[in-house]
């Protein structure tokens, strides 16, 4: 078995996690520092959201140098440190990599808009006007306005973006590039990486030609998705983790919401190891959607090459805590099925501590495409301000001292206890980890499916209804989310794990 289909991945967001310095923004040396809770929660890999030296238009999604460290996180010696001591305790560590697009203010862009003869000039997209002066198609950009082109006076061409202008697409079309690209790749599994998280991945292969689409509203960037060539670069980029030893993983974002698309991602096993299935993200809360989801999953990913993901939450979308309107027993629910569905699970920090997302006043908004409420300060203390030296750069969770670290640690009942106890249980199951998925089903607003891995069965029952539930089982109640007492007989809203 490769270890990342062992593995529970943990997104940290840099900045939110751990301030050691005191400029309220987090930093590497506070991620080091806390590798010892990340051990005792059980977890066993991190993904780290970009910490190159980058403008923060985007806050490091706008890479300015795929080979540093920014000097907010801290230096490359302290990111040495930090996956030194990381790999002594057992974690491994993913970086984020954003190979779609660049800073404007990355060197190579300012070479290539310079002029139309630069050698690096094709590195990027640039294309001419229309005839009438008007932009080369009618793309939006994500984020819902303006053009993904952006006219550029002094060279007489527009530049393609996907996302912000000071976001230009990198042209994987070109050999170079794509060179030049799998040697920062290279740089950082030299330093002992153990794999990375690929930004927009779907977005890499460009069809320019495709006429003017008239729906743009799904995903603004949509007509830009998922082009057969995507397939050549990612098999390229493959091949680069695979000179390493150790399987160095790679994650791919696939930004498409039908899980047939997404398997597509894995190849023949030479393209993604992992790829995210986003569409956890968009399901109802009902039994019926999610046995309907995880059907879709199960069909489109088994048996062949592609191993399932599940997520829940992430540093892009309204936390799942939020989502479920704050119903603690849904958000137990919820974790309970990140941590025993078949796949790679990725808990996105916070989520151990039922974390919601914070409401953030007009004058502190700061991110262009309105994500700051789930990128909110992980609360560490009990007391103000909650173990960060200085005033994060966004404000708390309301009610932050409920959901501290502190807080739940001294409380055996709080949703960080349940999550560990999750992940224990977890880690010593091989059905919980490996077992197929099998009699999957929902009735009257429950959901159950048993996991079989040669012969140990494990049942996971979820009741997402507001009235009591009986399942008939004979088994023995390893887990309930609720503090139930008897297999098969559920509250409204728990989860319970059952060995048959
Ligand atoms: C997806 C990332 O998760 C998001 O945070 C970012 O803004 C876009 N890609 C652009 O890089």
């Amino acid at each position: 078995m490769t270890w990342w289909r062992d593995a529970v991945v943990y997104q940290i967001y840099p900045r939110s996690f751990r301030d050691s310095d005191g400029d309220g923004v987090g930093d590497l040396e506070g991620i080091r520092r806390e590798l010892d809770y990340l051990v005792w929660l059980g977890i066993d890999t991190l993904w780290l959201s970009p910490i190159y030296p980058s403008p923060m238009k985007d806050f490091g999604y706008d890479v300015a140098n795929y080979v540093d460290v920014d000097r907010l996180f801290g230096s490359l010696e302290q990111f040495d440190s930090l996956i030194r001591d990381a790999h002594a305790k057992g974690l491994r560590i993913l970086l984020d990599w954003v190979p779609n697009h660049s800073s404007s203010e990355h060197p190579w862009f300012l070479e290539s808009r310079s002029s139309r003869t630069n050698s690096r000039r094709d590195w990027y997209v640039w294309r001419d006007a229309r005839e009438d002066g008007s932009m080369p198609n009618n793309w939006v950009r994500a984020w819902g306005e303006g053009s993904t082109w952006t006219w550029d006076g002094a060279s007489g061409q527009y530049y393609l973006h996907c996302f912000l202008d000071s976001q230009p697409d990198l042209n994987w079309a070109n050999v170079d590039l794509r060179l030049a690209m799998h040697d920062t790749l290279r740089f950082w599994l030299d330093r002992g990486v153990d794999g990375f998280r690929m930004d927009v991945v779907h977005l890499l292969g460009k069809d320019l030609e495709v006429d003017d689409p008239d729906d743009l509203k799904v995903l603004s960037h949509v007509p830009l998705n998922d082009v057969p060539v995507t397939h050549e670069y990612l098999r390229g980029i493959r091949a680069v983790l695979d000179e390493y030893d150790n399987e160095r993983v790679s994650v791919g974002e696939v930004y498409l919401m039908d899980p047939n698309r997404v398997a597509t991602y894995y190849g023949r096993g030479d393209e993604l190891h992992l790829s995210f299935n986003f569409a956890s993200l968009y399901t109802a809360w009902s039994a019926d959607a999610w046995r309907d989801l995880i059907a879709a999953t199960e069909a489109a990913m088994n048996p062949a090459d592609a191993w399932p993901t599940w997520v829940m939450s992430n540093h892009d979308n309204v936390r799942v805590a939020t989502r479920l309107e704050d119903d603690d027993r849904r958000v137990r629910a919820a974790m309970t099925l990140l941590l025993t569905l078949r796949g790679t699970p990725f808990l996105y920090a916070g989520e151990e501590l039922g974390l919601r997302d914070a409401t953030i006043p007009p004058d502190c908004v700061v991110d262009p495409g309105g994500r700051d409420g789930c990128r909110s300060p992980l609360p560490w203390d009990l007391d103000e301000p909650h173990g960060w030296p200085a005033t994060p750069w966004l404000p708390f969770v309301e009610d932050a001292s409920r959901f501290s670290v502190q807080a739940q640690r001294g409380e055996r009942d709080s949703m960080l206890h349940f999550t560990k106890t999750l992940l224990d249980l977890r880690r010593r199951d091989d059905a919980l980890r490996r077992g197929d998925t099998e009699d999957l089903m929902a009735s009257d607003g429950v959901l159950r499916f048993i996991r079989n891995h040669e012969g140990r069965r494990v049942m996971v029952v979820v009741n997402f209804s507001d009235v009591h539930a009986e399942v008939a089982v004979k088994g023995r109640l390893l887990l309930s989310s609720a503090g139930g007492a008897r297999a098969g007989r559920l509250a409204p809203g728990e989860a319970q794990v059952i060995e048959l």
